[in-house]
């Protein structure tokens, strides 16, 4: 297919060039109607491809026209049969996947370590989880993917499981064998559906892990907005082969798709793919180099470690991402989230994310030379300063924990009943602290990055409560719970 094309983005300009008088929302009409604080700050070409999907401008929910044929270009740079463009993230493309792909009480193997939108296509689709354990890298304090054995031993020991979600590569850039994990699945007749949220530029780059599509994977989510140049909130979900019914996905796509799409952000996404089948090689060869260049840099730093291929062959990390850099910097006596709050208080540098022990910093296409000098030169400094302030817990038992590199997650909590049963059932808010023996009905997810510790359904144990007190006093926000302190917690009546 002519890649060059950008048939969406296209059809909006000739609306705008044609100069058609609009009766139609939004009622910003084109910027006229907008405060002018914002409209003068948008600009307005912005506003005036801000229009609905009147007679020309095709149907998201629909598609037969431009957006169509973007996304058949999409499915084309992808290697997918059919490619769907998402404007809620992948955070949509994960509810999608599991309601498309099995029914009501089925089971579903996932990891522990998938993304909270994983908990939301539980809780809607009411399929049954079956958690499988990634690795686990208590030096990082960070969970890996999980592994090919992992996934047989979880279909062996439950051999009535419909399908197998997977999430690769992980926040941190690590990649699962999906390749071999595809064989696993695929042996015994399932689909394999992958959240690759973190990797649209996979495809388009040799030095990156294998992309899912390409390895094997059934369905997929990209969130194209998060390493690529479309807009935020966009995501694309690929489909391939014929495990899981089309007219089904279609289906399910269109229940979580306004009737009010933002075209812009469409357009976003259409030329979005453009860039990366025409450029995608020369312009990530750049900022691989620049990643692995700024990698070296840091490393040479006292105390400072940011992992990179010595990581490759652990258990969980098949591959790696290089342009992701987790900067590790326990060893400087810091965690992570001071790290992340004193690199932008005192060197205006924002990382993407930050955890006990690691602040993460994302290098896409674009990101420039400057930027990297200024990330090493804010962590070269605060290499250099005593630490200043003392946030650990005031009992000194999270100081110990780092120190001794003893920090350890808690365990997969028994499931006591359906994520979708639990979330709805009539509940009761109970003392956070007197909770363990009690079945959660919320999801308590430390962000970042955004990985449950107790969901509903699950039992609250006496090991959660302990580490969730000590997290909290670390200063972790916490995402979820209807009382943001955790002084008390949602739980199913007796
Ligand atoms: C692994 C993973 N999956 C899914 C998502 C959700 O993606 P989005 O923000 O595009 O909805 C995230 C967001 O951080 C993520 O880390």
């Amino acid at each position: 297919m002519d890649q060059s094309r950008t048939p969406y983005f296209d059809v909006l300009l000739d609306y705008v060039d044609s100069g058609v008088i609009p009766f139609h929302t939004p009622g910003h009409m084109q910027g006229k109607g907008m405060d002018r604080s914002l409209r003068d700050f948008l600009g307005d070409n912005v506003l005036a491809i801000d229009l609905t999907q009147i007679r020309g401008l095709d149907d998201l929910l629909q598609p037969t026209e431009a957006i169509a044929e973007a996304q058949a270009l999409a499915a084309d740079a992808y290697g997918a049969d059919h490619s769907f463009f998402l404007i809620n993230g992948s955070t949509s493309g994960n509810q999608i996947m599991m309601m498309a792909a099995l029914n009501p009480g089925e089971k579903m193997a996932l990891p522990r370590n998938s993304h909270k939108s994983a908990m939301g296509g539980l809780i809607m689709s009411g399929v049954q989880p079956v958690w499988m354990q990634p690795e686990v890298d208590d030096a990082l304090h960070m969970d890996h993917t999980v592994t090919p054995d992992t996934v047989r031993q979880t279909l062996g020991a439950q051999p009535d499981i419909k399908a197998v979600y997977i999430v690769t590569p992980t926040y941190y850039g690590v990649a699962a064998d999906i390749e071999a994990i595809a064989d696993v699945v695929h042996e015994r007749g399932l689909p394999l559906l992958v959240d690759e949220a973190w990797g649209p530029h996979f495809r388009f780059h040799p030095a990156l892990p294998i992309d899912a599509i390409g390895a094997g994977a059934d369905l997929v989510v990209n969130s194209t907005h998060k390493m690529l140049g479309s807009m935020s909130q966009t995501a694309m979900l690929h489909v391939k082969g014929k495990r899981v019914k089309l007219d089904r996905l279609k289906g399910v796509v269109k229940l979580f798709l306004s009737t009010s799409p933002n075209l812009v952000l469409i357009a976003s996404l259409d030329v979005a793919r453009k860039q990366m089948a025409l450029e995608g090689p020369a312009l990530l060869s750049r900022t691989i180099e620049l990643a692995q260049s700024t990698r070296r840099q840091l490393n040479a730093i006292p105390g400072v470690y940011c992992f990179g291929e010595e990581l490759k062959g652990q258990p969980g990390v098949f591959d790696l991402d290089p342009t992701k850099i987790t900067i590790t910097v326990k060893n400087l006596g810091y965690t992570g989230y001071e790290a992340e709050e004193i690199l932008r208080r005192r060197y205006n540098v924002q990382c993407e994310l930050a955890d006990l022990f690691n602040s993460l910093a994302l290098f896409t296409i674009g990101t420039t030379p400057e930027a990297a000098e200024r990330l090493v030169h804010g962590v070269s400094q605060l290499a250099r300063e005593d630490r200043p302030i003392d946030v650990f817990s005031p009992s000194g038992v999270l100081e110990r924990r780092l120190k001794s590199g003893t920090y350890a997650l808690p365990k997969i909590p028994p499931i006591r009943m359906l994520p979708r049963d639990a979330f709805l059932a009539k509940t009761e808010s109970v003392r956070f602290k007197s909770s363990a023996g009690r079945i959660c009905a919320e999801v308590i997810t430390p962000y970042p990055p955004g990985i449950p510790v107790v969901s509903p359904g699950e039992e609250i144990t006496r090991e959660i409560v302990d580490y969730l007190d000590l997290e909290l006093r670390a200063g972790v926000r916490m995402q979820g719970p209807y009382d943001a302190q955790l002084r008390t917690i949602r739980v199913v009546s007796k």
